[in-house]
């Protein structure tokens, strides 16, 4: 992004090219070092609607808010107390909110939300989460998380698993490893929930290696990244086929084990069993410490689209 108004809102990684990423990854890094008290965005008001749960994303933009002196308004369950369940449309709800803030944080359950809202917002639209859509700011965090881990985001093996399909955290960080060299993704998936034809085609053409693998233990000691994720129960049509999907792939410590002793375990949170909580001590289980990371890149999210220098 050139400039402060190259991405005023963020609806989708493919907005970012690498130039962008190293710039917010740095940003990040001097925003991390700030003393408490800092003022940097006093006077600015943040919206957070959320139509789906949320504890981390909300929570981590209003802290970052919070955190760097600005104020702000949130509606955490939008779909029964907001004007929604009125049948206000979402395009409605955000130009209204746009005179009461500065930026909106929107998660919703429908795809394509999140462009649906920028379209008609005056103020800028930060894209948390669009059913199974994207994720972007989830993606730029785990990223970064991968840099302060390993050291680099470039030359590495990276597997994803769970449910790549609707995941739409998995669906983002394969993209966004369009921006990286000599990387290879492996997808480790349930049948029914594969990674989409229109992310591979995206990796294709970029040049980033990917393969479909179905053994997890099979892999876990070539890969510098486990990418763990939740089969979720809310995008699946019937509790038959949400059942027939949990429970194939377990991080536990005798998968851990046989991961590669430099490599590192992340989870977009919240888990369910998919990672037993006996893992949690082991130094490579990185996902609290990547959950943490999300201030620092929503500070500076919320910097660059409020137009305020880092
Ligand atoms: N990772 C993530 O989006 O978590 P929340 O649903 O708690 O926001």
């Amino acid at each position: 992004m050139d400039t402060a108004t190259a991405i005023r809102h963020i609806v989708e990684v493919g907005q970012f090219d690498r130039a962008d990423v190293a710039a917010l990854f740095a940003a990040a890094d001097r925003l991390r070092a700030l003393p408490r008290g800092s003022d940097l965005l006093r006077g600015y008001l943040l919206a957070t609607i959320f139509y789906e749960p949320s504890t981390r994303t909300r929570l981590s933009f209003e802290s970052a808010m919070l955190r760097l002196g600005g104020n702000v308004l949130s509606t955490e369950n939008a779909r029964e107390f907001s004007s929604a369940i009125k049948g206000e449309t979402v395009e409605d709800t955000v130009r209204i909110v746009a005179g009461y803030a500065d930026a909106i944080v929107l998660r919703h359950h429908e795809l394509g939300a999140a462009h649906r809202a920028a379209a008609v917002s005056p103020a800028p639209i930060i894209n948390a989460g669009d059913g199974p859509g994207e994720h972007p700011t989830q993606a730029l965090l785990d990223l970064y998380t991968i840099q302060h881990e390993l050291g680099r985001i470039d030359g590495l093996r990276v597997a994803l698993v769970g449910d790549l399909r609707f995941g739409r955290t998995a669906r983002s960080l394969a993209r966004l490893f369009r921006l990286t060299r000599g990387s290879e993704l492996i997808f480790v998936s349930p049948p029914a929930v594969p990674m989409g034809e229109d992310v591979r085609a995206e990796l294709a053409a970029a040049g980033v290696a990917f393969r479909d693998e179905p053994d997890l233990a099979a892999v876990l000691p070539e890969v510098d990244v486990v990418y763990q994720t939740r089969i979720q129960r809310e995008r699946f049509a019937t509790p038959e086929e949400y059942t027939a999907t949990r429970g194939i792939y377990i991080v536990d410590e005798t998968a851990m084990a046989r991961l590669n002793p430099h490599g590192i375990l992340l989870h977009p949170l919240p888990r369910v069993d998919e990672i037993s909580t006996g893992v949690d001590a082991d130094p490579r289980a990185a996902y609290f410490r990547q959950a943490h990371n999300g201030v620092y890149i929503r500070m500076a999210l919320l910097c660059r689209v409020l137009g305020v220098p880092v």
